[in-house]
């Protein structure tokens, strides 16, 4: 094997820059960087990343997967999370 050809099958976490730009709600365009930063700012609940970001609820579809993301948060941060 190459090394062109490993680089290529190593995953250079490119899906992680686009987990970034993902929408969890189309109604305010909260994308997950905005949930982590509200999670960083102490967000534990959707309606939390709301307040955070300036907005409200409209269809509320958003909730599973904001909270979701904020679950992923934590796991991701836990000791930012603990120093709390
Ligand atoms: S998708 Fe978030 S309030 Fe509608």
């Amino acid at each position: 094997m190459n090394l062109q050809f490993i680089r290529k099958v190593i995953d250079n976490h490119s899906q992680c820059r686009h987990m970034a730009n993902m929408i969890h709600c189309l109604c305010n365009n909260i994308n997950t960087a905005k949930v982590d930063i509200a999670a960083s700012q102490g967000a534990e609940r959707a309606k939390d990343v709301m307040r955070v970001c300036g907005t409200k609820f409209n269809c509320g579809q958003c909730r599973v997967s904001i909270n979701a993301r904020l679950e992923e948060w934590r796991a991701i941060n836990p000791a930012l999370e603990a120093a709390e």
